[in-house]
């Protein structure tokens, strides 16, 4: 390999960088690889050249540059952003900002190079990344809305349909189908809440903080932070430049989603078991096996529930990558954006995948409300019915757990199975009108309060759930 050209060649290609001029060595091309950050921070540019161009209108506003440079400078920038529309190109420039302020100086000489002036990429790479994810949380929300939206839309018509729910995975109480997926939406709904208020916090413009310790040049920060949409420039410039708080808050609300999609997830491919069949995804929404002809699996469930690793793990890292980074910027600091860049890429990812399997998805209500008997998940109806009629709980308890007893005896399979005569030896307080109390339907429709799986209940969640998700759009 030491004779290859191509090495050679690369070896002696101009790799253009900002810090030329103190050191009269440059890096070898592999130690120039190592550190270069383009392949992940290109997804900036945009946001980049709309963080220069607010710089140079401000420089040339303050007099720091001549006007007609600060015009050059926009024109130039506004020329690069469409060419950058059709991809950024693979150059070798070390990161985003050294590829466009190289393009600037190469087209425009002296007046590229005034543009830097009382900036740093310290405090211009933290701009970017706050710029990318203001427009980046308000998509992810909506990803989140249809998610949910596509769950509330099922849960309405579902609203009737009984079906277990569980605790430790053992059948518990009757619940409807859209109170179970109400309780998923509402779990959505608070994502997109965190999503919401990671972006209030770092809606600050940190432009103006330099490298650490801001500028001796008369900058207009809040000019600046006013042009670029910011609520108001960040109040500190060390603050500014070391901190990614705001990165660990999105990788939170990142994480935090993905858990919730992962454990949906899970319920769903219980669901679409043989054993439970509650679930049948559309054809397109569900794979085959390369050997057994009759298999219908449930792997995008699957890919989701398995991808929440990534977005904990981008998480991890984050945190590990911040404990101990002495203040103020540390360029450790470049991995923040691989990680989070990754996570809402799988975010994103598996919540389109979510939303359409689930608008895919038919439930079987037969399934569903069958296996509601033969579990006695009507037991803490029938002790219910006791307390109404006075009997202290713990006693009404213990004898639901009796006659579930009897009925095991007996070989029965409901309560409901059991005579009159039979239950009332239990209790002398049981009446005719036990047996309509433990039906699934019937169970359900007597615990209608609020956040209970009572039809009308379910109906007025989702609705209060609806207008929650107009703050999104
Ligand atoms: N690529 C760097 C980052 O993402 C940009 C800032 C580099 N600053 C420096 N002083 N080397 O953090």
């Amino acid at each position: 390999m030491k004779d290859d050209p191509a090495a050679k060649t690369d070896e002696k290609k101009e790799r253009p960088v900002l810090w030329a001029g103190r050191l009269a060595e440059k890096p070898s091309a592999g130690a120039f690889a190592f550190e270069a950050s383009l392949d992940v921070d290109k997804r900036l540019a945009q946001d980049d050249i709309r963080g220069s161009r607010a710089h140079a209108a401000m420089l040339g506003k303050q007099g720091i540059i001549p006007p007609e440079t600060a015009a050059a400078l926009d024109a130039e920038l506004e020329r690069i952003s469409r060419e950058f529309e059709a991809g950024v190109p693979d150059g070798s420039a070390e990161d985003i900002h050294s590829l466009i302020e190289g393009l600037l100086t190469e087209r425009l000489g002296d007046q590229g190079r005034m543009l830097h002036a009382g900036r740093s990429r310290n405090d211009q790479v933290v701009l970017d990344f706050r710029l990318y994810l203001k427009r980046a949380i308000p998509e992810i929300r909506l990803c989140i809305a249809e998610a949910a939206g596509t769950l509330l839309a099922i849960a309405e018509k579902h609203a009737e349909s009984v079906m277990p729910g569980y605790t430790h995975l053992q059948r518990a109480q009757p619940v409807t189908l859209g109170h179970h997926l109400c309780a998923w939406a509402a779990g959505l709904i608070r994502d997109g809440g965190r999503f919401a208020s990671a972006l209030e916090r770092l809606d600050e413009c940190p432009l103006g903080s330099g490298a650490l310790a801001g500028s001796g040049l008369p900058l207009d920060r809040e000019a600046v932070s006013r042009s670029l949409g910011f609520a108001r420039p960040v109040l500190n410039s060390m603050d500014a430049v070391a901190d990614r708080d705001f990165v660990l808050e999105t990788a939170s609300a990142s994480a935090i989603t993905m858990v919730h999609l992962s454990r949906f997830c899970e319920d769903l491919v219980i669901w679409s078991s043989e054993e439970f069949g509650f679930i049948e995804f559309g054809e397109s929404w569900s794979t085959g096996s390369s050997i057994m002809p009759q298999k219908k699996n449930p792997d995008f469930a699957e890919l989701v529930r398995g991808k929440a690793g990534r977005t904990t793990g981008a998480l991890v890292t984050l945190f590990i990558l911040l404990k101990g980074l002495p203040y103020a910027y540390d360029r450790d600091l470049q991995e923040d954006k691989e990680a989070l860049f990754g996570s809402l890429d799988t975010l994103r990812s598996c919540l389109a995948i979510f939303s359409g399997m689930m608008g895919s998805a038919s439930f079987r209500k037969d399934r569903m409300e069958a296996a509601c008997t033969g579990g006695f998940l009507e037991a803490t109806d029938a002790a219910e019915y006791l307390v109404r009629r006075g009997v202290p709980f713990r006693r009404a308890h213990e004898t639901a757990a009796l006659i579930v007893r009897d009925c095991l005896a007996a070989g029965q399979k409901r309560i409901a199975e059991r005579g009159l005569d039979e239950l009332r030896a239990r209790s002398p307080l049981f009446g005719e009108d036990i047996y309509a109390a433990l039906s699934p339907a019937a169970s359900v429709a007597a615990r209608s309060l609020p956040g209970g799986p009572a039809p009308a209940e379910v109906r007025r969640q989702i609705g209060i759930m609806r207008e929650a998700l107009k703050d999104f759009l």
